[in-house]
């Protein structure tokens, strides 16, 4: 990955069409299901700029976001100056976070896993997850489903965004590699502000996982598989051809 502060100060109006509200209550509906309450600590890892982070302090007494970024988390720092007392944004990866409490709930959204570059690395990862969940406590992800994703690779894409200060233009292109089960993503990114323009690139390289993958590095780790379903469709199971998996687990 490369560093790009186009790229991070523009993160929030880049993928500004996700919803969060509606992806944190999704998330706090299906734990409520499961254990008839609400949870009261929550982890978000991979909390990135803290939009889920800020969307769970509003509803649940203790947040905690973790990223293994500095600049994440130094936006996410700032957005949650507001809910100082109920959450607090940490730059450690999962296996280095110190054992004060468990968490009812840990989340990591948007690709965190695919982030990830080895195998033993995500059986780690998914490790430290366990590590600190309570006994009734459940882990929800999502990630890129390697299967679809591979057969069907992302293509480039162009998007552009307005504010009454500026103009953002972004192409995307991605170039993927069966054998490594690689995408490699690169956003061009142009920015437009009082007749000044600003250029950047952004590098990502993503795992493609494939669900088995996931599986077995969740049973290496202690943690069973609850559901597996399409991205923003919790009732369904997910076939091969969903290009973005949601996967429930527990201890
Ligand atoms: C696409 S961003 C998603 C951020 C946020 N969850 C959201 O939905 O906007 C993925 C984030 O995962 C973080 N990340 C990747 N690998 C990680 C790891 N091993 N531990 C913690 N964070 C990680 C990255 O630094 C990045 O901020």
């Amino acid at each position: 990955m490369t560093k790009s502060n186009l790229f991070y100060q523009n993160y929030d109006l880049l993928f500004q069409s996700k919803d969060y509200t509606r992806e944190v209550n999704q998330i706090l509906n299906i734990y409520r299901r499961k254990n008839q309450k609400t949870p009261r600590r929550v982890l978000d890892l991979g909390c990135g700029t803290g939009n889920h982070t800020r969307e769970l302090a509003k509803i649940v007494p203790h947040v905690t976001g973790l990223d293994i970024d500095p600049l994440m988390v130094k936006l996410a720092k700032i957005k949650l100056q507001p809910f100082a007392k109920r959450a607090s944004i940490i730059n450690l990866p999962i296996e280095k976070l110190p054992l004060k409490f468990k968490f009812d709930l840990t989340v990591a959204l948007f690709n965190v896993i695919n982030y990830i570059s080895t195998w033993p690395e995500l059986v780690s990862f998914f490790r430290g997850v366990k590590t600190h969940l309570t006994s009734q406590g459940i882990f929800l992800f999502d990630a890129w489903n390697g299967v679809a994703a591979l057969t069907d690779p992302p293509r480039a894409k162009s998007w552009v965004v307005k504010t009454k200060l500026k103009t953002i233009i972004c192409h995307l292109t991605a170039s993927s590699d069966l054998w490594e089960q690689k995408t490699s993503l690169t956003y061009d990114l142009e920015v437009r502000t009082n007749g000044k323009r600003k250029q950047d690139k952004y590098l990502l390289l993503q795992t493609l996982w494939t669900p088995f993958e996931i599986r077995s590095a969740l049973n290496f780790a202690g943690l069973k598989l609850l559901f597996c379903s399409p991205l923003g469709q919790p009732q369904k199971r997910a076939t091969a051809k969903d290009w973005k998996i949601f996967f429930g687990c527990q201890r």
